[in-house]
């Protein structure tokens, strides 16, 4: 298949910042909790330790601090960002939307702010969104952020799904680039065949909150896991294959793939299918555990003020999840050395990198 065809304007990110909550719950902590062990957990998932939301921090609480630290980087003032883009499955309330929330204490008074619910693959669809929206000149800055507080929402009696998840929000910024630079393809796709797989069963419209929905602890995340890994492996190695096509690049052309990240044997399993070196795979479950659409913005961010990304550089990205939703993109970084952004941190913001 040829390249993808350019839209008007390139899309790259001028940008990036993370955030996750101070508090840590190890593997330790949660065999207090539920019969598990921190054997069981890092064998069959690779995940260490997570962070937890304090009990006053909302999801736009943890987004706001990622994306001031992203503007940082960028240069910008939250007055010229024109689009909010924000992926959770976590917002503070149905309405307003976690967006709405966050443009109003990110202070971005002229953007349009709106939520998207695409689970673990929120930050893949969002930047496909963003570079919609820019290469038809609709927007030049649009703001996308993955942000969760799953232990709102996670079941700590289920073992099956209390141990994998974790609360933290990563965002970028995307600015217009020249035709060619920046982002190069993007995939999305749903299945929604597979929706019962991955559930929050009651709350909303289909089943509104009653008593009986609450003492059957049904505002809780249900997985089945078993089916789901499969899926997971299939779909982040068909959706890269397809992008690294239209990129006309080979799996090991990249120099970094950011996988999201749900379970280390899923990572691995993408990897070694695309037979990419190990060295250029991120990987940071170990001590975040899922946070779903946070995951791949949490790990760029990493990436790049670790200096992992370098301009001219060749990024892939893939996740899936709840939906189920799936999809991948192919970039090359356009972003200079990051001594500079480091300087650009917000000394206000709290964070404990451990
Ligand atoms: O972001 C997208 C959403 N999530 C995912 O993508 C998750 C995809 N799935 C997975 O990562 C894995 O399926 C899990 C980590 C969830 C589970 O791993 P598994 O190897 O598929 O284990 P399993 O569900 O087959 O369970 C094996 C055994 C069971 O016991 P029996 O029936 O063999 O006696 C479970 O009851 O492990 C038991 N088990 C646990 N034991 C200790 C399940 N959870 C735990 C636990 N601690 N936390």
């Amino acid at each position: 298949m040829s390249p993808q065809p350019d839209v008007i304007r390139g899309t790259s990110i001028a940008g990036t910042g993370r955030y996750v909550p101070e508090r840590v719950m190890t593997n330790h902590d949660l065999a207090q909790i539920v019969e598990t062990s921190d054997e069981w957990i890092v064998e069959r998932t690779g995940i260490r330790q997570r962070h937890i939301a304090a009990p006053d921090q909302a999801s736009s609480d943890l987004a706001l601090i990622a994306c001031q630290r992203a503007l940082a980087m960028a240069g910008l003032e939250p007055g010229q960002v024109d689009h909010i883009v924000l992926a959770t499955t976590t917002p503070d309330r149905i309405l307003p939307s976690c967006a709405c929330t966050l443009q109003q204490k990110l202070g971005a008074t002229r953007a349009a702010a709106y939520d998207m619910f695409a689970a673990c693959t929120g930050f893949v669809y969002g930047l496909g969104l963003a570079r919609g929206l820019i290469g038809a000149g609709v927007a030049d800055t649009v703001l996308v952020v993955g942000v969760e507080t799953l232990s709102r929402i996670v079941d700590y009696t289920d073992r099956n799904t209390c141990v994998l998840f974790g609360d933290g929000a990563g965002a970028a910024v995307l600015r217009p680039a020249a035709p060619g630079e920046g982002l190069h393809a993007i995939d999305m796709h749903s299945d929604g065949e597979l929706g019962e797989v991955l559930e929050v069963p009651s709350g909303i419209s289909r089943n509104p909150a009653t008593t009986a929905t609450v003492a059957g602890r049904e505002h809780f995340i249900r997985m089945q896991g078993k089916k789901l890994f499969p899926f997971a492996v299939r779909s982040m190695v068909e959706s890269l294959s397809l992008c690294l096509e239209r990129s006309g690049w080979a799996a090991n052309d990249l120099d970094l793939f950011i996988p999201h990240q749900a379970n280390l044997r899923i990572i691995d399993g993408v990897r070694e299918r695309l037979a990419l070196d190990p060295a250029k795979c991120v990987v940071n479950i170990d001590r975040y555990g899922n946070t779903s659409s946070a995951s791949i913005p949490i790990a760029l961010d990493e990436a790049v003020r670790a200096g992992r990304l370098q301009p001219g550089h060749k990024l892939g990205l893939a996740a899936f999840g709840g939906g189920a939703t799936w999809g991948a993109a192919t970039m090359t970084w356009t972003l200079p050395a990051p001594a500079a952004m480091r300087e650009a941190e917000p000394a206000a913001a709290r964070e404990v990198t451990t």
